[in-house]
Parts: C-alpha cells; sequence; structure tokens
C-alpha cells in the first residue's frame, strides 16, 4: 500500500485558497491514501464558535467534502482531511473519510484542546475502522494522540493504519506517535501544517510541521521538514501491523493484564 500525508499552510478564513492549494499539491500524485492536516482547509485558531459556525460545511454535502471527493475522483485514491463541521446548531472539528466511489464516512475528534473547547462541541462518535484500499483504517485528530486509549482502541477494533489529521503545537507529539504505533503495532500517518496564526491576543501559534509516516516497530519512514508545504508517500507493508507478536512469548494484546488495570 502507497500512503502519504500533504503538510500546507493555509490562510485563516480562505477556504476557496487553501483548497485550491491543496488540489495543486495533489495534482500528478500517485498513493492509495493521502491524509491531510486538521481544519486544512479553514486554518486553525478560531475565537468562537460563532466563528466557526461561519466556515464550518455539512458533512458530506459541503464544498470540502465535495472537493475532495473530486480529487479522490481523478487521483483514484482515498483522502482523510480535517474540517470544521456544522450539524443543526452543533460543530466538530471532524476529518472526512472520501475514496474513489465517494464519501465514506466521518470523525469527530474527542479531546478538544484548549480554546478548542470555547469553538467546538466534543466528539459524539465512536470511535471506528474504515476499510480503505484493502487496510483497516482507524482516526483520530491531533491532541487524540495525548490519550493512549484512543489509538489503543483503534488497534483493539483491528486499525492496520491510524490516520492522523494534525495542527500540532505541542513538541512532543511527533516522538510520542512512536510510542503509540510500538503500544500497539500499527502504522501511524500523522499530516501536520506549517505557519502561524495570531488571531488571539497573548496566544500566537506556531505550527511544528513534521508530518511524518511511522511504522509498527517505531520507525520513522518518512518525516517533513518544519517550514515548507510538501507531499510525501511512502510503501508500507500492512503484514507487519498484522504481526502483534514482540516476542514468539509476547502478544501485545493477549498480554494485557485487564484483571489489574483501572
Ligand atoms: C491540537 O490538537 N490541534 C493541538
Amino acid at each position: 500500500m502507497r500512503v502519504g500525508f500533504v503538510q500546507n499552510n493555509p490562510v485563516f478564513g480562505n477556504v476557496q485558497k487553501n483548497l485550491a492549494r491543496v488540489e495543486k499539491l495533489l495534482e500528478g500524485q500517485s498513493a492509495d491514501l493521502f491524509v491531510l492536516p486538521e481544519l486544512f482547509a479553514t486554518g486553525y485558531q478560531f475565537k468562537n464558535k460563532k466563528e466557526v459556525q461561519g466556515l464550518a460545511e455539512q458533512v458530506p454535502e459541503g464544498t470540502t467534502t465535495n472537493a475532495l471527493t473530486s480529487v479522490a475522483k481523478k487521483n483514484n485514491t482515498f483522502i482523510i482531511a480535517g474540517l470544521a463541521e456544522i450539524d443543526k446548531n452543533h460543530v466538530y472539528n471532524s476529518a472526512v473519510i472520501t475514496g474513489p466511489n465517494g464519501y465514506i464516512g466521518k470523525y469527530r475528534k474527542i479531546h478538544l484542546f484548549d480554546t478548542e473547547k470555547a469553538c467546538f462541541d466534543p466528539g459524539n462518535l465512536p470511535l471506528k475502522v474504515f476499510d480503505i484500499a484493502g487496510a483497516k483504517v482507524g482516526v483520530m485528530i491531533c491532541f487524540d494522540w495525548r490519550f493512549p486509549e484512543t489509538a489503543r482502541s483503534l488497534a483493539l477494533l483491528g486499525a492496520d493504519l491510524i490516520a492522523h489529521p494534525s495542527n500540532l503545537v505541542l513538541a512532543h507529539c511527533p516522538q510520542a506517535m512512536i510510542t503509540r504505533c510500538l503500544e500497539n503495532r500499527v502504522f501511524a500517518v500523522t499530516a501536520d501544517r506549517v505557519g502561524k496564526e495570531d488571531r488571539i491576543e497573548g496566544e500566537a501559534l506556531k505550527f511544528m510541521g513534521k508530518s511524518q509516516v511511522v511504522d509498527p516497530d517505531g520507525n520513522i519512514l518518512v518525516r517533513a521538514s518544519e517550514t515548507e508545504e510538501e507531499i510525501q508517500i511512502v510503501e508500507i507493508d500492512l503484514e507487519k501491523a498484522r504481526d502483534k507478536f514482540l516476542t514468539p512469548h509476547n502478544h501485545i494484546f493477549e498480554d494485557r493484564r485487564e484483571d489489574l488495570y483501572c
């Protein structure tokens, strides 16, 4: 399977421009799955819920999902990308999963970070694994990494690979994702953005790039720069994620001592 990430630098609020830029970056690129960053087409730092409501879109009816589906059809690929979703009077920090045959599903971020709590409703959908190009793919968004139960739940649901749209501001995440992969023997594709946003007084944000693909042995297969927009693609062997033995006598799930855990 060939998997890739897009690392972009969106202009806050300019959805058309950001979509066009990502479409350009993806032109002529070939992979089975591309992961795009969290809120890749709107930008990240909303001031309040009203502002999110102004830019959020229905999923799957909205412009961003439709544009991604068109690209997925054109490039014969699957795309998992973060976007602001509106559903009646609720707004979610969501990810959409779409492919060559159209819309597949969505995930709504369950662990909201910092000021996101004032802007979004917490995700209310169960963690789920999607069938994508022969792989079982789980989805989590950025700060979900800080709660190991998220990746563990996806792995227990059968995920071979975790798609991880992100807007990273906490320095430990790229390294921590290596641990998430080791803990669960899964692949992870973290798609981050670069650039800065300074829309809330005293809360300037710098996004760290370093999008990456990590394998079940904790190897970083590819990692992007901290400053540039880029696409990287790598070939992965899913069988590696399906072997949960650490030694002939240690199985990563069967050796768990659920009788002694909280
Ligand atoms: C984050 O969850 N975007 C830090």
